[in-house]
């Protein structure tokens, strides 16, 4: 299934957490990328807020902002656009009531693509997870960074390609677990990007955003992503560990039915299994006593 959203409606990254020294400086570095031309990449496991930081900068830079996700149903016809459709005329005769015209014409009309828009009007395309489309699909892109073109390839337009919109930028986001070496055009693009590395934000800013996304008190706050952090632990692998959104799904449950933050409390403890559980389970070579081991750290709290 295609995925194009308009941003409008996604959430963004309230200041607060990006007032931070690390994210400003990271934001503005960004924008700099972007207004001289270059396309910024942010690569990083799940859940560390690489979509959100995303959208936040697109946000920053004052023009319409397109979210693409990547998948592999997407397509040349769905980013470029493509003739669709034929029109039928009808007409009754004025004179003989029972005659009756039908014109059947095949006029086709062009319907942009979301990236012809972008590229036309000089949006800021987010495209999210874009190592899960297609590399032929992500062929399109090399030349719209490097030859600042866009090829209309199969549309059956009298022109070749339109020109890329002084202000169109484009930020990338991908999890490198699912595109190590696969693809030759990936690395092609990655070729022509800035890219930036990103891991799990730091405990302060893990905080600010449980915070924000749930309006739980510090102090519980503070306890839930030191709890993770040490939970996290039991991961063999520190690439696939737990990310942001455990901690945000424990804050709000816990606080939705007033379940104590507290190591020894069997809401509390259950809680911490069901949302840590599986991550951990696929993090380990040794599952054994896994849960022992998540409710042993659990009770230290
Ligand atoms: N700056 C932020 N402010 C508020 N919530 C955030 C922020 N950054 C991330 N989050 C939240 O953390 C979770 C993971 O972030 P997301 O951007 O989806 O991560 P990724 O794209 O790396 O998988 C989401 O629920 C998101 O809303
Ligand atoms: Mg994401």
């Amino acid at each position: 299934m295609t995925r194009l959203i308009k941003t409008k409606s996604v959430p963004e990254g309230k200041e607060g957490v990006y007032d931070h020294p690390f994210f400003q400086g990271l934001i503005r570095r960004s924008l700099r990328y972007l207004s001289s031309g270059y396309p910024v990449h942010f690569t990083g496991p799940s859940g560390v807020g690489k979509t959100t930081l995303a959208l936040h900068i697109a946000n920053k830079r004052q023009r319409p902002v397109l979210m693409i996700s990547g998948n592999e149903d997407l397509s040349n016809d769905d980013l470029i656009g493509a003739y669709k459709g034929y029109s039928r005329k009808k007409s009754d005769d004025n004179f003989i009531r029972t005659v009756r015209k039908i014109e059947e014409e095949v006029t086709e009309s062009w319907v942009e693509g979301r990236l012809y828009e972008a590229v036309k009007n000089g949006y800021t395309v987010v495209y999210d997870e874009f190592t899960r489309s297609r590399p032929d699909t992500n062929n399109l892109f090399l030349s719209v960074i490097e030859e600042k073109l866009l090829p209309l390839y199969g549309a059956k337009s009298k022109d070749s390609h339109i020109k890329v919109h002084p202000d169109f930028s484009l930020i990338f986001t991908s999890n490198p677990t699912e595109y190590v070496g696969i693809y030759e055009t990936q690395d092609a693009l990655l070729d022509r990007m800035i890219t930036i590395p990103f891991q799990m934000m730091g405990k302060e800013a893990q905080v600010a955003v449980v915070r924000e996304r749930t309006l739980i008190e510090s102090s519980k706050a503070e306890k839930i992503v030191g709890l993770l952090e040490k939970v996290n632990e039991l991961c063999e692998d520190t690439q696939d560990g737990l990310s942001l959104r455990a901690s945000i799904m424990i804050a709000d449950i816990a606080e939705k039915y007033e379940i104590p933050i507290d190591g020894n409390n069997e809401d509390f403890q259950n809680l911490l299994l069901d949302t840590t559980f599986f991550t951990l389970n696929l993090c380990n070579e040794d599952t054994e006593d896994l849960r022992e081991r998540i409710l042993g750290v659990c009770r230290n709290v």
